[in-house]
């Protein structure tokens, strides 16, 4: 099977994340970025398309517009709401994938921003209903069940190595 994990990330989470659900699932994992949000006049736009549900012009490599039998797409969850990056992929460039999965990371502790939210919202707009979702926060990432919780997805998606 064919997969691709296509991922934004800021502070490095979702990169760890994706590059170890590439190893257990023997996928492609390819960035995706968003130079609007570069330091500076980025750091004030990036909070404006959080609150707004906007979504920002993003850079979008060329292994994404390859045919793949399933595509995951990950990032980090800000405002309870995907990272607004995410939405620009869903809302227009995800329509050709014929499978679709998703994660989030987030810190997921608390309870006013809850990353199911993220998820539901992903969800909404993915042009196909994904095959499975899931949630990894911080303490996932940094601690020891990282290997475990990428196991969790893996059956969820039925992906076998
Ligand atoms: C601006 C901003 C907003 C955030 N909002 C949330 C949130 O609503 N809920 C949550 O659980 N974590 C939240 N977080 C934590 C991030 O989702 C978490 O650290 C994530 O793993 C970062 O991913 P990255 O390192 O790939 O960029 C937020 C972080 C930032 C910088």
């Amino acid at each position: 099977m064919r997969t691709l994990i296509l991922y934004y990330s800021r502070t490095g989470h979702t990169r760890r994340v994706a590059e170890l659900l590439a190893e257990q699932l023997a996928a492609t994992p390819a960035e995706m970025t968003c130079r609007a949000y570069s330091p500076g006049l980025g750091a004030l736009r990036q909070p404006f398309d959080v609150l707004l549900g906007l979504s920002p012009p993003i850079e979008v490599p060329e292994l994404a517009t390859q045919d793949w039998d399933l595509v995951i797409i990950g990032g980090p969850v800000w405002g309870a709401r995907p990272a607004p990056p995410l939405r620009s992929y869903l809302r227009r460039c995800a329509a050709s994938h014929r499978q679709m999965a998703i994660f989030v990371t987030c810190n997921g502790t608390s309870r006013r921003y809850p990353p199911e939210r993220a998820i539901a919202e992903m969800t909404a707009l993915a042009p196909t209903r994904p095959v499975a979702s899931h949630i990894f926060t911080e303490a996932h990432i940094s601690g020891p069940d990282l290997a475990a919780q990428a196991a969790m997805f893996q059956q969820e998606l039925g992906v076998t190595s």
